[in-house]
């Protein structure tokens, strides 16, 4: 008698409870390749405020799990590892944001997405690392207070000179870690190719960049790109779409080492229980959702 595989054991329990599984570019291979939706942190909640199915599985972290419930509040949500977080999402708290708002109270606050539920609430708009620039230019206040990132942050005072910035000093560990001499020995040792970079990386990277973008604005430029060869300045999950969608473009990491640990915990096995046995079932306060969601809603629709 044949027996399940766990990847066909997914298939099955996916179409048995009627669910969706998206995956952020970061995750492994194997997921990115059962996945039903693969996307940077702007298409990923997108869909999960307009797919149909009663279940969304989240292959990401919690912060991602959790904008897509605050937009399809009457879905089931799950996260396959609990312990999936985002160091930087964590790095910003509510009194934070309150403490910056109180000096600066004709600021509009504008949160990355990566960031937690409760930072969300006392926000007017969020945006992600594709979008920032336009929400920020859409807003009618000249004072911006940023939260979390200090990198994105400072990527979009650098694109909106015109207006004031008021950062948080929170970061990526993993895009942090990345230095001025490490795109330059990169540069140096595979000279022909272009350095594409996230706006998560430090300003002595970003200056060295022949573009700057999110997941997907990445993953588009290389594809469209004349050119052969790429550095990569993110997180490494990204290679294996750009490896797949270009097989005759080269592509480098900028170091061996730029990894997030927490997109690398969810594997077919964690899937395969999340779809049995309902884990991580996502749940939000009701009112701190009703709070959240309205800059996750405004975003949008900008
Ligand atoms: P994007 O996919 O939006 O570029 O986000 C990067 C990221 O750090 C997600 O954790
Ligand atoms: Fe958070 Fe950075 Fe990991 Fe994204 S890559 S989940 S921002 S730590």
């Amino acid at each position: 008698m044949h027996t399940e595989n766990i990847a066909e054991g997914i298939i099955r329990l996916k179409k048995e409870r009627d669910a969706v599984i998206l995956a952020h570019y970061y995750q492994i291979p194997e997921i990115q390749n059962i996945a039903d939706h693969v996307g940077d942190s702007f298409a990923l909640s997108r869909l999960a405020a307009e797919l149909p199915h009663k279940i969304i599985v989240f292959c990401g972290v919690d912060f991602m799990a959790e904008s897509a419930k605050l937009l399809s509040p009457d879905k089931t949500v799950l996260l396959p590892v609990k312990h999936a977080g985002c160091p930087m999402a964590d790095m910003a708290t509510d009194a934070d944001v309150r403490k910056m708002k109180a000096q600066h109270p004709d600021a509009a606050v504008v949160s990355y997405v990566n960031s937690s539920t409760a930072v969300k609430a006392v926000s007017d708009i969020c945006c992600t690392s594709s979008n920032a620039i336009k929400v920020i230019r859409s807003l009618p206040n000249e004072k911006i207070i940023f939260v979390p990132d200090k990198n994105l942050g400072g990527y979009a005072a650098e694109q909106i000179p015109e207006k004031t910035f008021i950062l948080h000093n929170g970061y990526c560990p993993p895009h942090e870690d990345v230095m001025a001499i490490d795109a330059k020995l990169a540069g140096e040792q595979h000279p022909d190719a272009q350095l594409l970079v996230h706006p998560e990386c430090r300003k002595e990277v970003r200056d060295q960049a022949d573009f700057i973008g999110s997941t997907a604005q990445i993953i588009k430029y290389a594809g469209e790109s004349d050119h052969n060869e790429f550095i990569i300045g993110t997180e490494q999950g990204i290679l294996h779409p750009l490896r797949t969608a270009n097989p005759d473009k080269t592509f480098h990491k900028l170091t061996g080492h730029f990894i997030c640990p927490n997109m690398k915990k969810t594997t077919l096995k964690h899937l395969h229980e999340s779809l049995q046995e309902n884990k991580h079932v996502i749940e939000i306060d009701r009112e701190m959702a009703e709070r959240a969601r309205k800059p996750l809603e405004k975003m949008l629709e900008c």
